[in-house]
């Protein structure tokens, strides 16, 4: 059977470039993209407008295409879901319901569904953080992450149904931009540093979290969805490493590029976000299991984003 994508949240931050990355690997018309608005850039390919809390809708979309894989990405973020915690994990835990039922009935053959660093909590240790470890997230962002992940594993064992994830660490790109994140500060420097030359961090000087640049994430998340089921051992979220930083880090690294850049800090409630969260990752399993290796450190990461915003934005 010919594979045939559906990604719901199509028009997010991780969104935009993975239908590029799936059209690039399977064909534009192979990948369905959706979302409740428009692309944040031109795409080439169907799209379809549709609530990812809309069961109908998506399956007359499964229906109408022959889709045989859903790559689910709607959700709110950790900082937006702080604000509306009731619909946050309506959002984030009804969508994900939909996908696994239409898989359990066989309307589907796999499923993706990205977890988050965020399932980590204040009494998780805190450095090379293991794939198995305390989780006692105290966000209701790392709750809705947490539960569907246990969700995702229920239906593996319990019915059979093929749901790969990981828990991506903050994501870096210039594609597109974040939303709602706790990490959206490391997109943010970037398009100020080219467009004003300074930038006031929300997280203080110190804040190490975990990052990745998304051409990685992109390629992991492919990879892991076309490796071989036996593979995927993990059928919670995979832990994935990439490089940490705090603020004053990746300042300095962009500074090579722009030596007057200047950062300044006002960290908001998003500090204690990021407080409760891991400083790095161990990624062991996802590295044995399926073969993960990142490509981009914080210098080859920082170096392509420069030269990738200056062309587009035409700044600096
Ligand atoms: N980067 C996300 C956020 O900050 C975490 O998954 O919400």
């Amino acid at each position: 059977m010919a594979k045939k994508i559906l990604v719901i949240g199509s028009s997010g931050q991780i969104g935009t470039e993975l239908v590029e990355g799936l059209r690039a690997r399977f064909g534009n018309d192979n990948v369905v993209a959706s979302d409740i608005k428009e692309p944040q850039v031109k795409m080439d390919g169907p799209f379809a407008m549709v609530d990812a809390m809309d069961r109908r809708g998506i399956e007359r979309i499964i229906e109408k295409y022959g889709i045989n894989e859903v790559y689910l990405l709607a959700a709110l973020l950790s900082a937006t879901a702080e604000k509306d915690p009731a619909f946050a994990w309506k959002l984030n835990m009804e969508s994900l319901f939909i996908v696994l039922e239409l898989a359990r009935e066989g309307k589907l053959k796999k499923v993706y569904w990205p977890s988050s660093i965020a399932v980590f909590g204040p009494t998780t240790p805190k450095q090379g953080t293991p794939q198995h470890t305390i989780a006692e997230p105290s966000t209701v962002y790392g709750i809705s992450k947490q539960a569907g992940e246990q969700w995702c594993a229920y239906y593996h064992k319990r019915y059979g149904v093929d749901v790969r994830s990981i828990r991506y660490p903050g994501l870096i790109g210039w594609k597109s931009t974040p939303g709602g994140g706790t990490t959206d500060y490391a997109v943010h420097i970037f398009h100020e540093a080219l467009k004003s030359g300074t930038y006031t961090s929300f997280l203080d000087r110190g804040t190490q979290l975990p990052m990745m640049y998304m051409p990685d994430a992109i390629r992991a998340t492919i990879d892991l969805m076309e490796a071989p089921a036996e593979k995927v051992k993990e059928r919670t979220g995979y832990n994935l490493a990439g490089f940490s930083f705090a603020p004053e880090d990746i300042a300095a690294e962009i500074r090579r590029h722009l030596p007057a850049f200047k950062l300044s800090f006002a960290p908001d409630h998003r500090q204690a976000i990021a407080n409760s969260w891991p400083q790095s990752i161990d990624d062991s399993a996802a590295r044995a299991d399926w073969g993960w290796r990142p490509q981009y450190d914080l210098k080859g990461m920082v170096e392509d984003m420069v030269l990738n915003l200056r062309r587009t934005v035409g700044q600096g």
